[in-house]
């Protein structure tokens, strides 16, 4: 297959990297083209990946100028967050598979919209794959493995936690806070417990973040509760306010125990995933992550074995001709939660005022 990456910024480049050593492994696919419209950076990106492969690496300003040339037979498209519905779009109507970014659009309208243009004809409605990359994690999937198994019971309580160390970059399109890091969250937990929530509740802050970068966001700092129907909970941190580090952990409750992925520690290399009952340890596990031996960012050393494993289900899925476990649906279902969530932090409904009776 003739790849194509749309979107060259920071994760798109590592995407195009993925591709290459995917070629190199496998041989079915060669990464074709790059699409980017900011200044030249299509052009740049290729002439520096062009020394790791053969195969002209075509570089293209447009998803449209891609099609026209009839370049590529899929593609990962990691563009802005508001242009994926076009680039997705574009590249569905010319026939092609593709596997996109989240969030799946950047309004709760366009995504519906979307999700109503896909499930309307049998070829679209397995078109695309949301690149929810948790899916693929080596550490998620070993935790759910157990919670599957029944070590802890049926969970109760989920846990998630996602912080980031530093601002998104310049320039960087956000559709807000919880739309653009709390999806990865929602679809973890819908993803663990096989249920949507029914309800949503929290509360947001703007604290550090705000006063030291320009990328504009409705919080920068937030709490989400989850109902569920029955007796699960689900509870998501989300921060771009932890300095000294990215933070992602997950922590599963049940009657006979609990199930501990990633704790932050200084070395960003290592996750380990502990199962924990009323006995003692059940299972603990470390995984090794990827170096990638260049300046990357916090996210591609968590979760870079992951992405190129995402990559990889595509790819068999599209050389199959077989369906996409995570699609459009479950990115759809992880926005309207994201955007539901937006509008109970944006309404302070919780808020109590505190009265002390002693100075
Ligand atoms: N799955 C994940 O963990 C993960 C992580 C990061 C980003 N993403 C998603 O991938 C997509 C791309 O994210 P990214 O982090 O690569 O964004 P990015 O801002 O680095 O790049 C996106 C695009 O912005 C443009 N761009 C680059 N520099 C710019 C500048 N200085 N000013 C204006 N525009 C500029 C380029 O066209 C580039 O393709 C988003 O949809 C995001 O949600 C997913």
């Amino acid at each position: 297959m003739r790849i194509a990456v749309v979107g060259v910024g920071r994760i798109g480049v590592f995407h195009a990297r993925h591709v290459q050593e995917l070629a190199a492994e496998r041989g079915d696919c060669v990464l074709a083209a790059l699409v980017d419209g900011y200044g030249d950076l299509a052009a740049r990106v290729a002439a520096e990946l062009q020394d790791g492969q053969e195969a002209p690496i075509a570089a293209f300003e447009d998803v449209a100028a891609l099609v026209a040339a009839g370049a590529a037979d899929g593609a990962f498209i990691a563009s802005r967050t508001e242009d994926h519905y076009r680039d997705a779009r574009t590249l569905i109507d010319a026939g092609m598979r593709v596997l996109l970014e989240k969030p799946l659009t950047h309004s709760l309208a366009t995504a519906r919209e979307f999700a109503a243009y896909l499930d309307a004809d049998d070829f679209r409605r397995t078109a695309l794959m949301q690149a929810f990359m948790r899916r693929f994690d080596g550490p998620l999937l070993y935790a759910k493995e157990h919670i599957d198994r029944g070590a802890i019971g049926t969970p109760f309580k989920i846990v998630s936690i996602l912080e980031d160390p530093v601002p998104p970059p310049a320039g960087y399109n956000s559709p807000g806070l919880l739309a653009d890091m709390a999806v990865h969250n929602i679809d973890e937990i819908a993803w663990f417990s096989g249920q949507r929530p029914e309800r949503v509740g929290g509360c947001g802050s703007l604290l550090y973040n705000q006063g030291i970068t320009d990328v504009e966001e409705d919080f920068d700092d937030a709490f989400l509760q989850l109902y569920f129907p029955g007796a699960l909970v689900g509870q998501i941190a989300v921060s771009r306010n932890h300095v000294a580090g990215y933070r992602n952990e997950t922590w599963v409750y049940g009657p006979e125990g609990v199930v501990h992925v990633g704790a932050f520690s200084e070395d960003p290399l290592q996750v380990e995933v502990e199962v924990i009952g009323r006995g003692g340890l059940v299972a603990r596990r470390e995984f090794p992550l990827r170096d990638y031996g260049v300046a990357a960012p916090v996210f591609m050393g968590r979760f870079g074995l992951a992405y190129k494993a995402e990559l990889a289900y595509y790819l068999d899925q599209c050389v199959a001709g077989a369906p996409f476990a995570v699609d459009h649906g479950a990115g759809l279902a992880a926005l309207e939660v994201a955007v539901a969530g937006s509008g109970a932090l944006r309404k302070k409904s919780e808020e109590i005022a505190v009265e002390f009776t002693r100075m």
